[in-house]
């Protein structure tokens, strides 16, 4: 009984409750910088039947990144760029070949774990934001922290302010999507896609809704943030000067993906 009480929350002093919270987040520090994290995939196929027969799209795609990685992606439209994203961030199975996230293998785990794992170790930007609108611009930024909740809701919250304030959004936390620019919200949803510090952040045409002052600001920010997070940055992207900024570019052909000369 004595031992029950003790573990009480409400009974826990001030001291003990610090303590508890510290714990967490450290396990979580830990766990995300020990680890020098990679992402593999081996000879990536992928072929989509359709109505008019099977449609092969990628042919053998081999990647080997580790954290602090920036990748553009370019290539013609229809040429698999999408496709490559979506199974890298493991919203689509590859028809054949392997991927390696984190040491672990996603295609092996269950609908419920491999929700779990996209949702703690991938970030995803889109060229539409979907943003959500009765939300702020606070909420917006925490809604992949409501379903993991891994350190406390100050810490997670007091980070979530710390990334609006890096992508320049400080002022307004409170704003509804509809009350900002498109590449403001472009900036919130590039503050939510970090917010769970994931490993590998995917970015789909990021810039492709922007003028070019605000492309150069999102370029700008997705790579500086690459480094100070050390995430895995993976860009798809149809401008040439977005692909310039990043320091390897690959171009998608004929379901590969070949070296670009700078
Ligand atoms: N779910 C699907 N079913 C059938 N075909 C698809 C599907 N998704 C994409 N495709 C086809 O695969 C090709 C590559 O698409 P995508 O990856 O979106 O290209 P990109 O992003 O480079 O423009 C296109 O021809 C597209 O029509
Ligand atoms: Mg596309």
């Amino acid at each position: 009984m004595a031992g029950r009480e003790e573990f009480h929350p409400l009974r826990l002093t001030p001291t003990h409750r610090r303590y508890n919270f510290m714990q967490r987040l450290l396990s979580s520090n830990q766990y995300r910088v020990a680890r020098n994290m990679t992402l593999i995939a081996e000879d990536l196929h992928k072929v989509f039947a359709t109505r008019h027969g099977s449609l092969t799209v990628l042919r053998g795609i081999s990647l080997s990144l580790t954290r602090g990685d920036a990748l553009a992606i370019m290539g013609p439209s229809g040429s698999g760029k999408s496709t490559l994203l979506h199974i890298l961030g493991t919203l689509d199975r590859p028809t054949r070949g392997r991927l390696i996230v984190d040491d672990i293998d996603p295609l092996s785990l269950s609908e419920r774990e491999l929700a779990d794992f996209r949702n703690t170790r991938i970030g995803f930007i889109f060229q539409d934001h979907h943003l959500l609108p009765q939300l702020t611009v606070l909420e917006n930024v925490l809604i992949p922290t409501v379903v993991q909740q891994t350190a406390s809701l100050n810490a997670t919250e007091s980070w979530a302010r710390q990334l609006l304030e890096r992508v320049g959004l400080s002022g307004r936390l409170d704003h509804r999507p509809a009350e900002l620019s498109g590449g403001e919200r472009q900036r919130v949803a590039i503050a939510r896609a970090l917010v769970n510090h994931p490993l590998l952040l995917l970015a789909d045409e990021p810039t492709g809704n922007l003028d070019r002052a605000n492309a150069r600001v999102i370029t700008r920010l997705l790579l500086d943030l690459n480094q100070q997070e050390q995430t895995i940055l993976v860009a798809v992207t149809h401008s040439a000067e977005m692909a310039a900024a990043f320091p390897r570019r690959l171009e998608m052909r004929d379901g590969q993906l070949i070296e670009m000369e700078r």
